[in-house]
């Protein structure tokens, strides 16, 4: 019998694999889904969840027989590990592989708005060439890049700055042993010196508007704000105020505080770039991150080990 999974949030590419060797329930397609968990909780042994979805505890309490978690994504902020652990369900997530694909669109975005080629692309649509030329713009190569979080993705996006002669430097909890760049313990700081900061600091209550004010304004009129963290690590609202009246230069921004929701004052400025949370939406790397979401899910039921376990 094959094992039963239930299935929190839709996700073509994970989905597409689970159906094949798995008896997958989609929650998100049932109306009641307390009232179907409360008569059928006690099926599921497995979970099939995205960083999005996550799995709260009680989630977990609705499902008695719960062994396992697979969620198709890097972020776990939405995943209550402490309850996993405290209920004895292993949880599998899947770094490394989209890390790639997120540092390259990191480094886009450091691009776009820097050069503004949104704002040249649509100004060329409008027909505003045949008037005047585009404004220019900043450069990128050789300027000052400021990483919040150099973790595996930050670390991605470092080596890529390499490529353009960037100076880095870097703020975390605490310093990373043997690393080359030189570290900041103080945010504000690390802005004030940055042309571009970067934001690829993990989700969750630890770094809930890490980005505020008082950075933004440390980063100042000529400096750029990318995010390809979560919104929550920026005060938006500081964000849109600073963006308004130019008290920063400008912003890249593929995550929002309530997404898919993006504050309607930012649809009108030119000088931020507005992503739909697609860092890691690849062809490549979604079937990357499927294939290792469902490995977690195999190598639970055959051998009792997860591949990339979290908990
Ligand atoms: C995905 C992500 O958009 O991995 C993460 O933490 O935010 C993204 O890769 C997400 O997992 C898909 O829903």
């Amino acid at each position: 019998m094959k094992p039963r999974i239930l299935q929190q949030g839709s996700h073509p590419a994970y989905e597409a694999l689970l159906v094949q060797e798995f008896d997958v329930h989609p929650l998100y397609k049932e109306i009641d889904p307390k009232a179907f968990l409360a008569q059928h909780g006690g099926e599921f042994v497995g979970l099939a969840t995205t960083a999005k979805w996550g799995a709260d505890e009680a989630l977990m309490a609705a499902l008695p027989n719960l062994q396992v978690i697979s969620s198709f994504g890097v972020g776990y902020e939405t995943i209550d590990l402490e309850a996993a652990k405290r209920r004895g369900i292993r949880v599998g997530y899947t770094p490394d592989v989209l890390t790639d694909c997120v540092a390259d669109l990191a480094f886009a975005l450091v691009l776009d708005v820097a050069r503004g080629t949104p704002a040249a692309d649509r100004f060329v649509r409008r027909g505003d060439w045949l008037k005047g030329n585009f404004p220019i713009m900043t450069r990128a190569s050789g300027k000052k890049l400021g990483i919040v979080g150099l973790g595996r993705i930050g670390s991605a996006i470092a080596r890529r700055a390499g490529g353009f002669d960037m100076t880095i430097r870097y703020h975390n909890r605490k310093p990373l042993e043997g690393s080359p760049f030189g570290y900041e313990a103080s945010l504000v700081e690390l802005a004030r010196w940055a042309d571009f900061l970067v934001v690829a600091a993990a989700g969750g209550a630890a770094t809930r508007k890490l980005i505020s004010r008082e950075v933004l304004d440390a980063l100042g009129p000529e400096g750029h704000l990318i995010n390809i963290a979560r919104g929550s690590v920026v005060d938006e609202a500081a964000l849109v105020e600073a963006l308004e009246s130019k008290r920063i230069g400008g912003a890249g921004l593929d995550v929002f505080e309530n997404e898919p929701q993006v504050p309607e004052r930012l649809l009108a400025l030119d000088n931020v770039v507005l992503l739909p949370h697609i860092a890691s939406a690849t062809r490549e790397t979604r079937a990357a991150m499927a294939n290792l979401a469902m490995d977690n899910l195999r190598s639970w039921f055959r051998e009792g080990r997860l591949v990339t376990a979290l908990v």
